[in-house]
């Protein structure tokens, strides 16, 4: 399988769109780094994908997975939103992946919560009347986790959350009891760190179009409640400012992971700030491919007179990169995670138990690899 390859060598109105403030989503989130595989703060290198790990750690699987017979475990997956781009690639591996270790696309159950707590909350309370083996959550919202955990665990059910992760105090309370969840996903720290360095990678000269000595950027949040959002939004701008960049937030504002969302949000910031913008930062490539409409619309040229970057490394967004009109991306690797995510489960499902955090890493995408990453994730 093709797809198995890859982690081995790798508001549309006002009322729509909410203004963070500059500098916003700096909170400090409360998530911890846990034993994640990567680095503090993501120094990466611009890489070809390389992640071990997950080629690792899906090759003991399988092995285990010859072994075992899971065509009559039920695994029940609730996603937070079926129409979010990157999930959709997220579970569409999963499933693929998991029938590949020998479950049943039958007793695969994935339900789309609809981006709505309670009725994520129902689907779980569902799930635990059936009597699943095992269950693998995206929460809507990661604050849900304690609640989730509590009646998941009283049910004896083994737990594995998914790309929105719980915080410190959460994961603690899994350890602290010897309970069997973990959480699966990738360092958001890095990802954010990744953006900053492809502009930093350009140089002061090349980015600096009014030649003020600074960069004036504008930031497109996906949902704020969300640590991946938190934390792209500031390792990206910190990245720069490590770089000895001096840099100016014009407006930072949130598209909720969304296209047309986005889409609104840059093309209202063009028209107040025109020129001024020399880069836009997206939390995500969905709202990078909205950000590059409304520059193409208002007239400018990215990787000319205006910078953009993403992350996920979205089919469309990797072809936007090789024809120049997208500046980079991060490949946010939903092969690697959807892998470990499921040899979680079948651990939990064997009796066996995971480490509490099982970290992955993220890719920094330019013209340079993009074609590549394209080739794997196609
Ligand atoms: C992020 C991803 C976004 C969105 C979000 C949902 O990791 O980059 O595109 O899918 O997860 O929680």
């Amino acid at each position: 399988m093709k797809k198995k390859v890859v982690s081995l060598i790798l508001a549309a109105t006002m009322i729509a769109t909410m203004v963070t403030g500059c500098g916003g989503g700096s909170d400090e989130p409360a998530a911890t780094d846990g034993a994640a595989t990567t680095d503090e703060a993501g120094t990466a290198d611009e890489a070809t994908p390389a992640t071990e790990t997950g080629a690792a750690d899906a090759a003991d699987a399988a092995a285990d997975a010859a072994g075992g017979d899971y065509a009559d475990k039920v695994v029940g997956v609730c996603i937070y939103q079926f129409s979010d781009n990157f999930m959709t690639l997220f579970r569409t591996e999963l499933e693929n992946y998991l029938i590949a270790q020998g479950f049943s696309k039958d007793n695969i159950k994935i339900v789309d919560g609809a981006n709505d707590q309670a009725t994520q909350t129902g689907q779980i309370d569902n799930f635990i009347a059936e009597g699943v083996d095992v269950l693998i959550i995206n929460p809507v919202n990661s604050s849900s986790a304690e609640t989730i955990t509590d009646k998941v665990v009283a049910a004896e059910i083994p737990l594995v959350y998914i790309n929105r992760e719980p915080d410190a105090s959460e994961e603690q309370r899994w350890a602290d009891n010897n309970w069997n969840v973990t959480y699966v996903g990738c360092d958001a720290k890095q990802s954010g760190t990744m953006q900053g360095e492809l502009i930093a990678d350009l140089g002061l000269e090349t980015v600096d179009k009014n030649g003020d000595g600074k960069i004036q950027y504008i930031m497109v949040e996906g949902d704020p409640e969300n640590i991946d959002a938190q934390y792209r939004t500031e390792y990206s701008v910190k990245a720069l400012e490590d770089a000895g960049f001096e840099v100016e937030c014009l407006t930072d504002q949130v598209g909720n992971w969304q296209q047309d969302q986005a889409q609104q949000i840059v093309a209202n910031a063009l028209g107040q700030y025109g020129d001024d913008i020399e880069v836009v930062f997206c939390n995500n490539d969905a709202m990078a491919l909205g950000a590059l409409q409304a520059i193409q619309s208002a007239g400018r040229t990215v990787n000319e007179d205006i910078y953009l970057v993403g992350v996920d490394a979205l089919s469309e967004a990797l072809e936007d990169v090789i024809a120049g009109t997208m500046t980079g991306t991060v490949f946010n690797d939903h092969f690697s995670q959807s892998h470990s995510a499921a040899d979680a489960a079948i651990r939990f499902v064997n009796g066996e138990t995971n480490e509490y955090y099982i970290g992955c890493d993220y890719v920094k995408v330019t013209t340079e690899n993009a074609q590549e990453v394209l080739d794997m994730v196609k």
